[in-house]
């Protein structure tokens, strides 16, 4: 089917009836979503889901006037984001006053210039960690992938944003604890019109999770702010900062604003890469060229931050990785007032979801949408793209802080593992993708591990 986004003539959206819609969003949302995409063709269709009826907007037009050119119409806020609320508070992960007040005290945070200031740490984090995979490959036991991919980017993010003031043991507490918000909100997720006075599975779970972080993230905050320092870790430069008045900021504002980048930012990368082995699993010609460009560029390892700019193709598989498994797959908007998209009416108060999912594997503008090939994304390929074809990052003035960080730390880490060990999924597929807050697949991922190249008890193999 042809797409006709610049048409004028305000006309109903299609809407997918729910014993179509249900029963895939229950198995597999993602995958849903994408196939409601490819049968409109692109166009906007509307999720008959009882009194919840959002509309599907995935044609990159129509995603680049809700995300950037109307992007005030469309907000985080509603029944969608208040779950949210009860982990983030009125953080950068919100909308309005609050979120704007937030960007602009973090923003600065995140420059290529302050990430070059702690890349060479990053590195040694990422360095330290993965050298006790080593017992891994000694004893022959396999990896639990999710967990393992979440404690070494929350080991990275940690010193991101804590510098030295969260000891290991503390960090490592949290990432359950995140685990399950992330899972304990999918029932409000999947019925975002139910009052909070019913309460859903998973909601009780939820607030023993955030309890967990604060119990965690409230002590570091309370000295930080006794004993401020002039550190460059986040939590240190957000005791100096000051809010629009002047005024130094409270405890609180400190802690919403830690939680919401660490939520923004650990999870998802741990995904991205999850999904990379499982991906360099089913395509050894990738995973050879891979192997062979770190090799060339790290040699024994681990990768330092020196070696980023020159690891080319392993910057274009990541791209290509987060293509089809974008971990923030759903961005779900609020619509303030009547709108129109594509010629399509929508009224105030009702739910627009973006999804990335769908979008990147388009038919009508990505060819073979559903192969892996790292080659779409060679720097002479990207000129022809639609800006809003492929947003893994999102895009307007919500665009995602982290971009660049993601493009240093992701090499360092990948570089450091395949310079160390080879890497071999041991969990038959095919795998699938489960509702959580980041693209998750359903089924435990169980990876076995051996030496790259040089035994590390010395010997050569
Ligand atoms: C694979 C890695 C990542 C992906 C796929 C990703 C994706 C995204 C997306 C899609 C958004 C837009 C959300 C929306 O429009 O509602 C976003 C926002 C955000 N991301 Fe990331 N992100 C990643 C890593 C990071 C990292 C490493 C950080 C660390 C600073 C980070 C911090 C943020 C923040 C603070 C926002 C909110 C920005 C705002 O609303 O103003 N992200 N991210």
């Amino acid at each position: 089917m042809s797409i006709d986004a610049g048409t004028r003539v305000s006309r109903r959206a299609g809407t997918v009836p729910m014993h179509r819609a249900l029963p895939g969003l229950l198995r597999e949302p993602a995958e849903a979503l994408a196939g409601f995409a490819q049968r409109s063709g692109g166009e906007i269709v509307r999720l008959g889901l009882g009194p919840f009826r959002p509309y599907l907007v995935t044609h990159p037009d129509h995603v680049q006037q809700v995300m950037r050119l109307e992007w005030e119409n469309y907000q985080r806020v509603g029944m969608f984001w208040r779950p949210l609320e009860r982990l983030f508070g009125h953080s950068i992960m919100s909308d309005g006053a609050h979120w704007r007040a937030s960007r602009d005290i973090l923003q600065p945070l995140f420059t290529v210039r302050y990430i070059a200031t702690i890349a060479e740490e990053v590195a040694d984090r990422v360095a330290d960690r993965i050298q006790e995979w080593d017992e891994h490959v000694r004893t022959g036991r396999s990896l639990d992938t999710t967990a393992e991919m979440s404690g070494l980017l929350s080991h990275i993010v940690n010193r991101v944003l804590f510098g030295d003031k969260l000891g290991r043991e503390d960090g490592e507490r949290i990432i359950p604890a995140f685990d399950t918000v992330s899972h304990s909100l999918v029932s409000r997720f999947l019925m975002p019109f139910m009052p909070y006075a019913i309460r859903l599975p998973g909601d009780r779970a939820c607030l023993r999770g955030v309890k967990q972080i604060d119990d965690v993230v409230f002590p570091v905050v309370r000295k930080a702010m006794a004993e401020p320092d002039d550190g460059l870790d986040v939590i240190s430069m957000l005791c100096r900062s000051t809010d629009e008045n002047g005024d130094r900021l409270t405890d609180r504002q400190i802690r919403d604003a830690l939680v919401g980048v660490y939520a923004a930012s650990s999870e998802t990368t741990a995904m991205v890469v999850t999904w990379l082995w499982l991906l360099l699993e089913e395509h050894p010609d990738v995973a050879a060229r891979l192997q062979a460009e770190i090799e060339e560029v790290v040699g024994d390892g681990p990768a330092r931050p020196e070696h980023v700019p020159r690891l080319r193709y392993t910057r274009m598989v990541l791209l290509e990785t987060m293509r089809l498994y974008p971990a923030g797959w759903l961005l779900p908007r609020h619509v303030m007032q009547d709108a129109e998209i594509g010629g399509v009416r929508v009224r105030k108060g009702s739910t627009v979801l973006i999804c990335p999912y769908a979008t990147q594997r388009l038919e009508e503008f990505w060819e073979r949408p559903r192969e892996f090939d790292p080659e779409r994304f060679a720097p002479e390929n990207g000129e022809r793209r639609h800006r809003y074809a492929y947003f893994p990052f999102g895009g307007g003035p919500h665009k995602c802080l982290g971009e660049h960080l993601f493009h240093v730390e992701t090499p360092l880490v990948v570089a450091s593992i395949l310079s160390r060990f080879r890497l071999s999924v041991r969990t038959p597929g095919p795998f699938s993708t489960s509702w959580a807050a980041s693209l998750r697949p359903r089924q435990r991922v169980e990876l076995g591990l051996s030496f790259a190249g040089r035994d590390r008890s010395g010997a050569c193999r």
